[in-house]
């Protein structure tokens, strides 16, 4: 099956094969070693010199672990809400206990500069809570303005800021940025299995934690292990030995590159979209997820016919779910495969009565398998 779905993405076999040996052990010099070439990637990724932590779990482990000690410090949150991610962190906020004020728009929109700037002058906010990418409806946040625009009135405030799909997809700097807690995971962009999340925390926000009484996400205590290039539990030692697959390729190939391939498939997926009689859903698209909108309810039957022809995609998620596909192009993945989407697409396009434009996809696809941004060599 080929995986076009928006995580976990695509994991070319080289990523795979890293994780078919038996485990290291988890304090052996060889863990150590693993550990230290993937923290320097993940720093580079995020555009920072602060640690980025790495603890077992999924992406949402890393949020919680992120907001229950914020919840230990801050009494009052802004939260912004466009669809499924924005809405859960604004969710859990509430259920650690904090006063949360959340700025809405509607999914596949991005809230306004003015509706923010709004929201801070009516409500004291010690942390901003915001998604870069939510994957539910394929839409880029301009998170860097949004963060300024709170800073401007409340100049103490800590950025939270979710960027499971867009780092390695979307340009990051967390240090220029002034981002204090940046949460990342490896089935997105890293192209690598799930199991383990990724928190980026600066240092105001360290020296601002108060004590914690748990053991499994005490930030300090990781810290101490990441200074010595170790974790404190037991990891997921065949996701690890992936990611580090994962971490060496993507320094070699280039962060930049694989951030301008996401961006290149963002418009090729845009234009075979189009060229099939349909619409993007997202009004500020993301460069590594795409929502389609399928006309007359029918999205479950198209991604039911993708799926049968050998092609993996995301369904609509809650009130969408009739109403888009989701098509992911991150990572991993190369204009080869997007164009095996073409022919798929189309015909699934025909028999809700659309006409596509058969010429043009035909030039789509001479693009996509001639693109330099296909790099053979990693089979
Ligand atoms: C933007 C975003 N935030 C959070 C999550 C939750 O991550 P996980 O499923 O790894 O817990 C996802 C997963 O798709 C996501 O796309």
């Amino acid at each position: 099956m080929l995986n076009l779905s928006p995580g976990p993405t695509h994991i070319p076999p080289f990523v795979l094969r890293a994780m078919n040996q038996a485990p290291m052990h988890h304090k052996s010099a060889e863990t150590t070693a693993v550990f230290g070439n993937i923290f320097s990637t993940l720093q580079h990724v995020y555009g920072t010199q602060e640690p980025v932590l790495v603890f077992t779990g999924s992406g949402t482990l890393v949020g919680e672990i992120a907001i229950q000690q914020l919840a230990q410090q801050c009494s009052s949150v802004l939260t912004v809400s466009s669809g499924r991610f924005g809405q859960r962190w604004t969710d859990l906020c509430q259920r650690y206990g904090m006063k949360v004020h959340c700025v809405e728009a509607p999914w596949g929109e991005q809230p306004s500069l003015q509706q923010i700037h709004n929201a801070c002058e009516k409500f004291q906010a010690d942390a901003f809570v915001v998604v870069h990418s939510e994957t539910s409806t394929g839409t880029f946040q301009d998170i860097n303005a949004m963060c300024e625009t709170v800073r401007a009135v409340h100049p103490d405030c800590f950025m939270i800021v979710d960027a499971i799909t867009s780092v390695l997809v979307h340009e990051f700097h967390m240090d220029a940025w002034n981002i204090d807690v940046v949460l990342g995971s490896t089935q997105k962009g890293f192209g690598s299995p799930p199991g383990l999340g990724f928190l980026g925390v600066s240092e105001r926000f360290v020296k601002e934690l108060s004590p914690t009484a748990g053991l499994y996400g005490n930030i300090p205590l990781a810290i101490e292990q990441w200074h010595d290039s170790q974790v404190s539990f037991t990891p997921a030692l065949h996701v690890l030995k992936a990611l580090e697959q994962a971490c060496e390729y993507i320094e070699q190939y280039s962060v930049e590159r694989m951030q301008q391939r996401s961006a290149y498939l963002r418009d090729q997926v845009h234009a075979i979209v189009e060229r099939c009689g349909l619409q993007v859903f997202s009004k500020s698209p993301a460069n590594g997820v795409t929502a389609v909108q399928i006309p007359n309810a029918q999205a479950k039957h198209v991604k039911h016919n993708l799926e049968q022809s050998g092609i993996l995609v995301g369904g609509g998620q809650d009130h969408l779910a009739g109403d888009i596909i989701r098509i992911g192009h991150m990572g991993f993945c190369e204009p080869r495969h997007v164009a095996q989407l073409i022919p798929v697409l189309s015909h699934c396009a025909s028999t809700i009565d659309l006409s596509p434009d058969r010429d043009a996809l035909m030039k789509i696809a001479e693009e996509l398998l001639v693109s330099p941004f296909n790099d053979r060599s990693i089979e």
